[in-house]
């Protein structure tokens, strides 16, 4: 061993053995991030980033080679077509078709091809058995609707050297595509917000052959030497990565684009990633990344914090926010993708003059496929998630308990296990919803399978839940343990369902059951026979209380690069791994989807399934989770914003492991962890096999009974929280949301992301994620009135100053804004089960002006009649005095004809109304309730303000039903 200088040899060996020693006990130094590539060590993200170093150098002069010809150029019903010659160094020239597509919704869509993949008329190295074509089928498995072409989009202005059309019905956008050098350009008022290639960074790497060269010759550009064209071949070809060799088949096929937000300082988005939502800049300088924000999904152990390196899922969608105005792009790329930050003040515009002075340059390059990027106009954020779940889809309705509390781990041991834990949450009257199972259930990770001596009897396991009104979620992984005597592993090769490696055999990796193969859910016959392992009679042991877990979909491989799938491995269609990457845990996912609602014939419900890996679209599929992050306060503070950034991004039903994955939480971050996870839309205790058990109970007093407030908190405001996710299912909006969203005018709000509102509920919570900290500072919006959640203090307020709030260990900081009404149910119970048909108390917090409004849904929770009509949901006013509630889509409650749920819900009424701030004219012993032509008098509490608390008054019982008209005047 080399000894430091100046130590004695025996010193550096002990100092080297205590730094060993330090990453043994303290996991967050033992992050793995040799096992990930840098930007420098992917061929094609080093050659897009030289692109651009090269075209920054040389800014003056700088003139990108791609130009449309004129002549090929035509608009018809809201499609330009065109085709784009790229000028290659040796004079030759290679053609990509363009499509700008304007869409009906505002929406703008280009897509880039390249001809001579197009017509399949390149050739394949290694005797791949490859698709020759770039991979365009992403849309299939991401967009669901929203297509429709602006037929009325016309040209405006067109010569020689530019078209601009004109689009988007009255909302005023504009799109300039000038020839020479191509560019496009988005504008909105006539004001341009988002510009393509106006740095010249467009690349698409053409096709070319292979000149095979002597030995000696190979890897001659690594040092700097170039081909006879003058270009560094040496990452073109076959690429290596920690032992792995990319045979690269189809040679270099980049895509890359530079895209522009002008006169925007913020960029949001591109989950999913550690660190703030703001984006950073990735170009190095103080503060910010040195590295691209990279999204090729990944089993990331021990992942580490405020990272652009790449996580489980990816959703390329960006969002950019000033002032009053946001724009998005969204890359619709399955391929490994690299995306560049970086922010310039605006020369042009020095005196920030109708906009921001500064703008944000991103940089996007995807390793293969064919460049598909649709560009939203904005004006709010509401509208671009709006949109953007228009074209991929909505958050699915929940199933009702999910929204409940899930307590997991790795793993509880047996049958029994489980149902002493279900026993011990009653006894401590904890309310939980669901159990969960990890990999250890199963016969040696045979998955439809049973350990015989653990799990003896997994029915009467099921049933107990199922007694108590839980469920159970049991894991299935997409690897499938290559072994003789298992059905599920000689089926799939059987009917040949696996994917296959570049030599078209079936694909053979590492995994959970040692060696395995992987179901590929790019073909339809693999989902076909997915299906019938799920059938109770196929899957024993499976009741309808149980549910799903998707893991390991990214797919993890132990022993693949970056402990994945090779590129090179074959998909069904011939795609390679390369080309569907990002997309390959959706297809699982959907997989499992189309199984769990063909489970048996006639049963219409519901999936419940939580998904590791993910792409755009899969929030149609159920929830995620942020993987195996650490039982620390660090990884507490960055589940906020992760979880923020899913809900913005379209997939807000997320969460992170509660207590954290890896490690032994103290008791006071659980109790911190249990009162941030009640703000997740997704809250799921989890804990890796070798930690400490940690079920709420285990804690001890006052510690349990801390857990146990906040679960209560959580499982009251129910109501609140499945109507904020109806609000997801119908428009796209997030859960939870972050502040630049709920107030897009408010600037000095737009970076915040450690508080956050519950839906419409106006309920502000700032979760405390530092340990020994009792109070927090939170953000005010606006000029509104705030209340403490738990004493109806009026807080001292100013709009865009924090105001301190107190947290002892049993509290958290969580205030109402003044304006709204939100339901909860104030019975505690055992799981949101035993809650289905309780009494609902209204929660008004009267705003400045003395108005409010506020809104409730509810269906079955369970089956899709939803659809059919079967649900209710109403609309809370008070205005004038009166509070009302009506029918939120005038609909006449008598047209729908109710099934078993809505009749039942006809004895569900509104048992309290709290009314926040409380006028004067509520003092009073009783009010007048009408309803549907009755009237009766109810009771009031009436407290006036005093000691810097609100007034408040409690109305009840109020006895009017909730599926019916009533109005009170106050
Ligand atoms: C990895 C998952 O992230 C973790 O939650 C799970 O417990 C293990 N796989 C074992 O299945």
């Amino acid at each position: 061993m080399r000894s430091t200088p100046g130590l004695p040899a025996t010193w550096a060996a002990l100092l080297c053995l205590l730094a060993a020693l330090a990453c043994l006990l303290n996991p967050a130094f033992s992050v793995k991030e040799h096992d990930f590539k840098k930007c420098d060590q992917s061929g094609f993200c080093k050659r897009n980033r030289a692109f651009a170093d090269d075209a920054a150098a040389h800014r003056t002069t700088w003139s990108s080679p791609y130009d449309v010809i004129p002549e090929s150029a035509s608009l018809k019903d809201g499609q330009w077509q065109a085709v784009i010659l790229k000028t290659i160094n040796n004079g030759e020239r290679a053609r990509f078709p363009i499509t700008v597509s304007l869409l009906k919704s505002g929406v703008a869509r280009i897509s880039i091809d390249e001809e001579k993949r197009q017509k399949k008329e390149i050739e394949l190295r290694h005797n791949s058995k490859a698709r020759k074509e770039r991979y365009s089928e992403a849309e299939d498995w991401v967009i669901v609707g929203g297509l429709e072409l602006d037929k009325q989009a016309q040209v405006a202005f067109q010569d020689k050297s530019q078209v601009n059309i004109k689009y988007g019905g009255d909302q005023d956008l504009e799109v300039v595509i000038k020839f020479s050098p191509f560019e496009v350009d988005f504008k909105r008022g006539g004001e341009s917000h988002v510009r393509f290639n106006d740095r010249g960074l467009f690349n698409m790497e053409h096709w070319r052959p292979k000149i095979e060269k002597p030995t000696a010759e190979e890897g001659k550009g690594e040092d700097g030497t170039k081909n006879d064209s003058g270009e560094d071949e040496s990452t073109w070809w076959d690429e290596s990565f920690g032992g792995n060799t990319d045979s690269k088949p189809r040679g270099p096929e980049s895509v890359g684009m530079d895209i522009s937000f002008v006169g925007y300082e913020q960029v949001f988005g591109i989950p999913e990633h550690t660190g703030p939502i703001s984006l950073k800049q990735t170009r190095g300088g103080d503060g910010n990344h040195q590295e691209p924000y990279r999204l090729y999904n990944t089993d990331v152990f021990e992942y580490i914090l405020d990272s652009p390196m790449t996580l489980y899922g990816a959703i390329p969608f960006m969002q950019a926010h000033r002032k009053d105005s946001s724009v998005g792009v969204f890359w619709l790329n399955a391929a490994e993708t690299w995306i560049d930050v970086v922010k310039e003040k605006d020369s042009k515009n020095p005196l920030n003059l109708g906009k921001g002075s500064t703008s944000t340059h991103t940089h996007w390059f995807s390793e293969a496929g064919i460049l598909d990027a649709f560009v939203f106009m904005g004006p709010t954020p509401r509208d671009l998630t709006k949109r953007y779940g228009e074209l991929t889809g909505y958050t699915a309705m929940p199933q009702e308990f999910s929204i409940g509390y899930h307590q997991c781990r790795w793993n509880y041991i047996s049958d029994d296990d489980v149902k002493d834990v279900d026993r011990r949450m009653d006894k401590y009257k904890i309310p939980y919803d669901v159990i969960w199972l990890d990999i250890e259930y199963t016969e040696e990770k045979k998955y439809f399978t049973w350990d015989p001596h653990a799990f003896a009897n997994p029915v009467s396991m099921g049933q107990q839940l199922d007694a108590h009104g839980r469920k159970l979620v049991v894991i299935i992984d997409p690897h499938i343990k290559k072994v003789d005597n298992y059905p599920v592993s000689s089926n799939m090769l059987s009917k040949d369902l696996a994917v296959h490696n570049k030599d078209d055999e079936t694909y053979e990796g590492w995994c959970w059951p040692g060696s395995s193969n992987w179901v590929d859910c790019f073909n339809p016959k693999a989902n076909e026979w997915w299906k019938t392992l799920f059938k109770y009679d196929s899957f024993k042991g499976t009741l309808e209380n149980t549910f799903l877990w998707n893991d390991m979909n990214e797919p993890s491989v132990f022993n693949g690069p970056e402990t994945t799938m090779p590129k090179d491995n074959i998909h069904f269609g011939n795609w390679e791994h390369r080309d569907i990457h990002n997309l390959n845990g959706l297809t699982f996912h959907n997989a499992s989807w189309e199984a769990m609602v063909s489970r048996k014939k006639g049963e219409k419900r519901r999936p419940f399934i939580l998904t590791r890996s993910f792409y755009a679209g899969s929030q149609r599929l159920g929830a995620m989770w942020t993987g195996d992050n650490q039982a620390s306060w660090e990884h507490l503070a960055a589940s906020i914003p992760m979880v923020l950034n899913q809900g913005i991004s379209g997939f807000p039903f997320a969460g992170a492991d509660v207590g954290g994955f890896f490690g032994n939480p103290d008791k006071d971050l659980m109790a911190r962890w249990y009162q941030t996870g009640i703000f997740y839309p997704f809250m799921r205790a989890h804990a890796h096999i070798d930690s400490r058990r940690r079920e709420p109970y285990m804690l001890g007093e006052p510690y349990t009974e801390i857990l146990t407030k906040a679960l209560r908190l959580r499982y009251s405001l129910l109501p609140s929280w499945y109507t904020a996710f109806f609000h997801a299912n119908r428009e796209g909006s997030p859960v939870v949301r972050p502040m630049f969203w709920t107030h897009p005018s408010e600037e000095s709000g737009f970076a915040i992301d450690d508080q956050l509102f519950v839906g419409t509920t106006g309920l502000l919570a700032k979760p405390i994620v530092e340990k020994d900290k009792f109070s927090t500072d939170i953000w005010i919006p606006d000029d509104e009135v705030y209340f403490d959640y738990t004493t109806y203090q009026v807080m001292k307020t100013q709009k865009g100053k924090r105001v301190t709030v107190n947290a002892a260990i049993d509290s958290v900081p969580l205030l109402m804004r003044g304006g709204h009404i939100f339901p909860r149910r104030d019975i505690p119970r055992r799981s949101s089960a035993a809650m289905r048909f309780d009494d609902y108390t209204l929660v008004v917090t009267v705003s400045k002006d003395g108005s409010a409004e506020g809104d409730l849904y509810a269906d079955d929770g369970d089956t899709f009649d939803n659809e059919k009509g079967q649900y209710i949901y109403r609309k809370f006013s008070l205005a004038d005095n009166v509070l009302t509630s009506t029918d939120a889509e005038g609909r006449n409650a008598k047209s729908v004809k109710a099934g078993s749920w809505l009749k039942a819900m006809r004895d569900v009424h509104v048992d309290r109304i709290i009314v926040i701030g409380a006028p004067a004219s509520l003092d009073v012993k009783e009010v007048q309730v009408e309803s549907e032509g009755k009237n009766w008098a109810v009771k009031v509490d009436y407290h006036a303000a005093e000691k810097g608390r609100a007034a408040f008054a409690v109305l009840g019982r109020v006895g009017t039903k909730i599926g019916e008209d009533w109005s009170i005047k106050i």
